[in-house]
């Protein structure tokens, strides 16, 4: 199913807006509205835009021209339809005007045209419902502006074809969009649904007069949110907010209609920028925010909450999947980080409490906890582990595509054969550390403390990296969690030290931050001469916080440490091997292979006593005195006396053969 030719009706906002990306991509495409003087306008918006670009050399005065060539303007709908292989409405959120104009298009378009509704709220199934052709009807949700915002949700209605829904999203990815799927309808999809009780949360507060809106704005931008809520409201258009809150409490819950304050704003005909004032005056396209100290009625987790719960409900009902909400929220709502991230650095009691307590103070049971955080699931949900009752199947999904991921960020795989476990972090492209691949790392290393049949544990990444470093968009809620943070990893990579047996990190790609601090806690290293290895943390405003500000400078010295800590500098294997940072280097080709051979070498070769005792020595003994450290070495050769391994080790000295070690 190709889509060559786009037609778009309603040349408003939006309208004028997707025409000019559906150009810009290089696709043929028909403006239609059904009043001449919004073409007119949207005509002059489209100039005025694509002539910002060509000053700002964005795009060349051909490219100019061949985009402006490429649209073209109808006041006809069935002629401007008649051809089109995708036909995108964009005319006012009115359902029953949306319901007309698609009965119209699916009338007058091919039997095999795509016909997609650009609605904020309404379902799918609702406007497909009276279409000629429902299976061919779906959602394709802008976000405004469409030429800046990268977000498209692609939405499946109960009847729309796969066929369908997948040329769509293919579609989306050409014009340059970052598509997610919307795999059930829902009234808000996913970005506007998970914004409907933050709406009403807002609502309730100027209606209990718990705040004054440029008071929750100025809180809120103190927490490094882009926009006050208050402000983004009276740039969205107050009216929207209150007809998006009527539907939610017409479709999703009839608690959406408890705050009417904000119909009083919309009565007076205070509806934002659009009319000049709402919450706020607004001159020249800024909002004039009155100064006020922040409110401390609400803490940032009550809003995060909230955005969390709603994205738990939208998993557990099978309407989009969690890589694709977290990218959705990033991206359509302008943030660093999206729920998902959010939940990941929480408990789900926390969580749990903040909700319970919140629907109590606000008497509404949107904001109660969603069945899985109720029942302590929050984590198998987000992690898209939970079998919800009516999730889509993983075929449909095609979520890998995004997932950043899938099944255990850390894999164990061990062979009692050659005596070797491997530990392989496979956490999105990059294999970013996390708390979850943290928590992974230290479930393994502990079931692996007292398996005898293991002597040797490498550290390898899937992929081309062995870690790019911390995934910097997991969410902190403040000082103490980020501490806690650090000090999780600091345990987590330090039993890499302890454990009794011989940890070699296999350094390959990326080695960097994160990634450099779990090799250096690892017995040996490893790497190509291409290795890029090193510390950004203090060109980001952080130092190494798991254990490298201290490990580094035991390897390698104080003033190397320094130099590399301090300049953030990005060195590879091959100097790495000069500073006797990496003891062995490989081919890149031949690294798996030599890294294993190494393992399988040390795992038959060193009696798992020693090194055990040898581990301890070294490091403890690089702790204390030498008169402490000599003390301990020979208190360990006094229990390495009865064992079996030293017995052992001898015989098969003596008679030439291998060793067969038992770790006693
Ligand atoms: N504005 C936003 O921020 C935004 C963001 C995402 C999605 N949307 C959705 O996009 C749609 C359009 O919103 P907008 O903000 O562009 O609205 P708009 O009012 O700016 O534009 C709507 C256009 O549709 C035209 N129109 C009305 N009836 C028509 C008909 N029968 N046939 C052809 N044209 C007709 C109007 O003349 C107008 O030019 C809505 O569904 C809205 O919810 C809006």
């Amino acid at each position: 199913m190709q889509i060559n030719r786009v037609t778009v009706i309603g040349a408003g906002i939006m309208g004028h807006g997707i025409a000019e990306v559906v150009s810009m991509a290089g696709f043929p495409v028909v403006l239609e509205d059904a009043f001449p003087e919004a073409l007119k306008k949207a005509e002059g918006s489209l100039k005025a835009s694509l002539e910002r670009m060509k000053k700002s050399g964005k795009i060349s005065d051909a490219a100019y021209s061949e985009i402006i060539g490429r649209i073209s303007f109808s006041s006809n709908m069935a002629e401007a339809v008649r051809d089109a292989d995708l036909v995108i409405e964009a005319v006012p959120e009115i359902p029953d005007l949306k319901v007309s104009v698609i009965k119209d298009i699916t009338a007058n378009c091919r039997a095999d045209a795509i016909v997609a509704s650009n609605t904020s709220n309404i379902r799918i199934s609702t406007l497909a419902g009276h279409a000629q052709s429902p299976e061919r009807v779906l959602g394709l949700h802008f976000f405004n502006p469409p030429v800046i915002m990268k977000l498209v949700e692609v939405i499946k209605s109960d009847r729309t074809a796969q066929d369908v829904f997948d040329a769509t999203y293919e579609f989306s990815k050409k014009i340059g969009k970052t598509p997610i799927k919307v795999l059930k309808d829902s009234p808000g999809f996913v970005v506007n649904r998970i914004n409907a009780p933050e709406s009403l949360l807002f609502c309730l507060l100027l209606d209990r007069n718990m705040a004054k809106p440029e008071e929750i704005d100025a809180f809120a931008k103190s927490q490094g949110l882009p926009m006050g809520p208050y402000e983004l409201m009276d740039y969205v258009g107050i009216d929207t907010v209150v007809h998006s809150l009527e539907y939610y409490a017409d479709t999703l819950d009839k608690e959406y209609g408890k705050c009417t304050y904000f119909n009083r704003f919309m009565k007076s005909g205070k509806l934002g920028l659009k009319s000049g004032s709402g919450f706020y005056v607004w001159e020249n396209g800024h909002a004039k925010i009155p100064e006020a100290k922040p409110a401390n009625v609400l803490d940032l987790m009550d809003i995060l909450s909230v955005e969390i719960n709603e994205a738990v409900k939208i998993i557990e009902e099978g309407v989009a999947q969690p890589a694709d909400i977290e990218i959705g929220v990033k991206l359509g709502m302008n943030r660093p980080f999206g729920p998902i991230s959010v939940a990941e650095g929480l408990t789900n009691a926390e969580i749990k409490k903040k909700l319970t307590t919140l629907s109590q103070k606000f008497d509404t049971k949107i904001f109660y906890p969603a069945k899985s955080i109720e029942s302590g699931k929050l984590r198998e949900v987000i992690s898209g582990k939970a079998k919800t009752p009516e999730a889509p199947k993983a075929a449909e999904t095609h979520a890998a595509e995004h997932t950043e991921q899938s099944g255990e960020p850390v894999r164990l795989e061990r062979n009692e054969k050659t005596r070797v476990a491997h530990l392989i972090l496979n956490n999105t492209k990059n294999n970013l550390i996390n708390s979850e691949v943290l928590a992974s790392l230290e479930k393994h290393l502990k079931n692996l403390w007292n398996d005898h049949e293991i002597n040797v544990i490498i550290v390898r990444g899937e992929g081309n990296n062995l870690s790019a470093g911390a995934q910097l968009t997991q969410f902190f809620s403040g000082p103490m969690d980020f501490s806690e943070n650090s000090r999780v990893g600091e345990r987590v990579f330090r039993l890499l030290s302890e454990i009794p047996k011989i940890t070699i990190a296999e350094m390959k790609g990326f080695t960097l931050g994160g990634g450099f601090e779990l090799s250096i806690w690892c017995d040996i290293r490893v790497a190509t001469p291409e290795t890029t290895i090193g510390f950004p943390e203090t060109t980001l405003g952080l130092v190494p916080g798991w254990g490298g500000s201290q490990r580094l400078s035991k390897l390698l010295g104080m003033s190397r440490a320094a130099y590399l800590i301090l300049t953030g500098e990005r060195f590879d294997g091959k100097y790495a091997h000069e500073i006797g940072l990496v003891s062995r280097i490989f081919d890149k080709e031949k690294l798996a292979e030599e890294t294993d051979r190494l393992g399988e070498e040390l795992a038959w070769k060193i009696a798992p006593v020693s090194a055990a005792m040898a581990k301890k020595l070294i490091y403890k003994g690089s702790e204390m005195g030498a008169d402490d450290g000599l003390e301990m070495e020979s208190v360990a050769m006094g229990l390495l006396y009865g064992t079996d391994d030293l017995k052992e080790g001898i015989s098969a000295f003596l008679q030439k053969r291998k060793p067969e070690y038992k770790g006693r």
